[in-house]
């Protein structure tokens, strides 16, 4: 019998719980935040609430009775990830990452390192920008004199620019509600980071067609560590 704990969080993530679900030879145990108020739960056992660091998330791995890890949290939850690297090393227990690709660069596109280095180019690019990073990135744009459209899944609880719209939504979207949203706001610039993915990639297709300047924030450096980029290349390391 297999026990995979899944760090999740991601579309992939309960993509790869649902399918783990369905083979009798493997008990899944997906691991969320607890980030979001109403969050889309994957099908099997979920277990809510950070482990508390790396050396209690080692002790939950063999209380538990874990046999493999898969790192499936977003490209961003820098933290989460550096703390499973050093449980499952410490407990001794395989790990790998699935990690959705970034997205592909394109023409009229931005590169930053961070969401302080975002605000500063958007800024010089634009009066009215379009903010989609997330809320926990908030402070950094809180003293900021420009128009600000945040978009975010749960209401921010941090302080906002003086000037700001907040609309609650989360993904997918589509290419015609992103021209629309665009278009309503007169955004003059689109921050985001190199999320990836299908679910939030229309923003960026609007924003190339109305010509708006893109400003996308550079992923974190990852562990190193084996990383594949679907469910089925997850199914093929545990087999192995
Ligand atoms: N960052 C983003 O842009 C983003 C976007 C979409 C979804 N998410 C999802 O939201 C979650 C939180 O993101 P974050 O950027 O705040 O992460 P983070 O900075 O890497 O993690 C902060 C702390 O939250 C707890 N944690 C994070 N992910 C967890 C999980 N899957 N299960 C149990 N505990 C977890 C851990 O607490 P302890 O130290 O107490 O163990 C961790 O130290 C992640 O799971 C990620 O997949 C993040």
């Amino acid at each position: 019998m297999t026990k995979v704990l899944v760090l999740g969080g991601t579309a992939e993530a309960r993509a790869l719980a649902a399918t783990l679900h369905e083979l009798p030879e493997v008990t899944v145990v997906s691991s969320l935040a607890g980030r979001v108020r109403d969050p889309r739960l994957p099908v099997g056992e979920v277990r809510v609430g950070g482990f508390g660091g790396p050396e209690r998330l080692a002790e939950w791995l063999s209380d538990n009775g874990v046999t493999a890890v898969v790192d499936a949290t977003h490209p961003f939850a820098e933290r989460i990830s550096a703390a499973a690297a050093a449980a499952t090393r410490a407990a001794d227990v395989p790990l790998i990452m699935l990690r959705r690709p970034g997205w592909p660069s394109r023409p009229g596109w931005h590169w930053v390192d961070d969401l302080h280095n975002a605000r500063a180019v958007a800024e010089s690019l634009g009066e009215r920008v379009f903010l989609t990073t997330g809320r926990q990135g908030l402070p950094a744009f809180a003293d900021s004199s420009h128009w600000y459209l945040i978009r975010c899944v749960d209401q921010p609880d941090s302080p906002l620019p003086a000037r700001a719209e907040v609309l609650l939504d989360r993904g997918p979207y589509t290419v015609d509600g992103e021209l629309a949203l665009l278009r309503e706001h007169r955004i003059d610039v689109l921050v985001t980071k190199d999320s990836g993915g299908p679910l939030t990639v229309a923003k960026l297709d609007a924003a190339e067609r109305l010509g708006v300047p893109v400003v996308v924030v550079r992923r974190p450096a990852t562990p190193d560590l084996d990383a594949v980029d679907t469910v089925e290349a997850v199914l093929e390391w545990l087999r192995r």
